[in-house]
């Protein structure tokens, strides 16, 4: 097969970009280009991302991306073989600005559509970044997801498990919220932490060493708030400490509900050829440090895409148009954004 050339465009939450990918005959890619602008400042003072603020700031910045990621790419338009964005899940307003975009871009220069589930784009980038093969287990932990699926195939996905109540991007952001930390609070409670004593608080694994690997973090984001009034005023050794506290806790959690779910997947016949961390809480040097291990005690090694691809990116997204596009897989104009879409 020849080589794809695909535009990916990512709008579902407080990201805006665009990228350029090739996909080769023999399966592997090359990022030409990947330009990705934050929102963070804007929804700074808010603590969280505001939908109407976002949906609007992509709509200023989107058309000047993709210009610019043709341009860095050294392409035109009408040399791309498909044109891709994420049209779910995520924010609405933020999802509708992408996929009309794509579709008039589509339309206009007479190329293919593809539709892609963000979700999947993140299972996938580790086929782009470290050419796995399938089947493997896709720990996907992001601000608004957490779930652990066995990968089989381009659209073959069983969720083995998932939250019940908050993410663990979530749980971070709101424990740094809770503590007074900048928001987006991931990587401050791991900077944070790194100065903490993780065994001043005992904090709890909820679900720990349950047959089902689903997570559970509200009641653990419950004990931060009880520990932090019982000592208010917070010193800055204290948030340390907490900080230490929670995210020894969410490693724990981690490696327990992953090691079950690669129990779960050899039950089933299917031996992972790797363990894939993919999402924002992927950045995390401890995340990475424990499902290391855990991959390796099961067999299997641990695959993770560099920071700048594990969070929201355009790379993601048409590094996936381009394995569908691959197998034929396209979308008609009329494909409607979707807030909810699961796996
Ligand atoms: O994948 P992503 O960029 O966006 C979503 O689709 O949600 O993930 C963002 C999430 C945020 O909750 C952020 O706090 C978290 O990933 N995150 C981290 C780190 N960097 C980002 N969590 C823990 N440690 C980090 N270093
Ligand atoms: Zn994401």
């Amino acid at each position: 097969m020849s080589d794809l050339l695909l535009l990916g465009i990512e709008t579902t939450c407080d990201e805006t970009a665009a990228a350029i990918v090739r996909r080769r005959g023999d399966g592997s890619g090359t990022i030409l280009s990947n330009v990705v602008r934050s929102q963070t400042e804007a929804h700074a003072e808010y603590g969280g991302v505001v939908p109407e603020i976002a949906s609007r700031a992509h709509v200023e910045i989107l058309d000047h991306l993709i210009a610019l990621a043709l341009r860095s790419a050294g392409i035109t338009l009408a040399q791309v073989d498909g044109i891709a964005a994420a049209a779910g899940p995520g924010l609405i307003g933020g999802v509708i600005v992408g996929l009309t975009t794509a579709k008039a871009l589509a339309l206009a220069a007479n190329k293919p559509l593809i539709a892609v589930n963000h979700l999947e784009a993140h299972a996938l980038t580790a086929r782009l970044t470290d050419k796995v093969p399938f089947p493997f287990l896709l720990l996907l932990v992001s601000g608004g997801h957490t779930q652990l699926v066995a990968v089989t195939g381009i659209g073959e996905y069983t969720k083995l498990g998932g939250t019940i109540d908050d993410a663990i991007g979530e749980a971070f952001d709101k424990t740094a919220k809770m503590l007074g930390l900048p928001y987006p609070g991931g990587p401050e409670v791991e900077r944070a932490a790194l100065k903490g004593d993780a065994s001043r608080f005992a904090l709890p694994r909820p679900l720990h060493g349950k047959p089902v690997p689903d997570f559970s973090l509200s009641g653990l984001k419950t004990a931060v708030r009880q520990e932090a009034l019982k000592i208010a005023p917070l010193s800055d050794e204290d948030v340390n400490d907490l900080c230490a506290s929670f995210q020894a806790a969410i490693v724990d959690i981690l490696a327990d509900r992953t090691r079950c779910a690669l129990r779960l997947m050899l039950q089933k016949g299917l031996k992972p050829n790797a363990l894939v961390l993919a999402g924002g809480v992927g950045a995390n040097q401890a995340v990475r440090r424990v499902l290391h291990k855990v991959a390796a005690d099961a067999g299997t090694r641990l695959a993770v895409p560099p920071p700048e691809l594990c969070t929201d990116n355009g790379a993601m997204i048409a590094w996936a148009g381009a394995e569908r596009l691959a197998r034929g897989l396209t979308d008609d104009l009329g494909t409607a954004p979707r807030a909810r879409w699961p796996l």
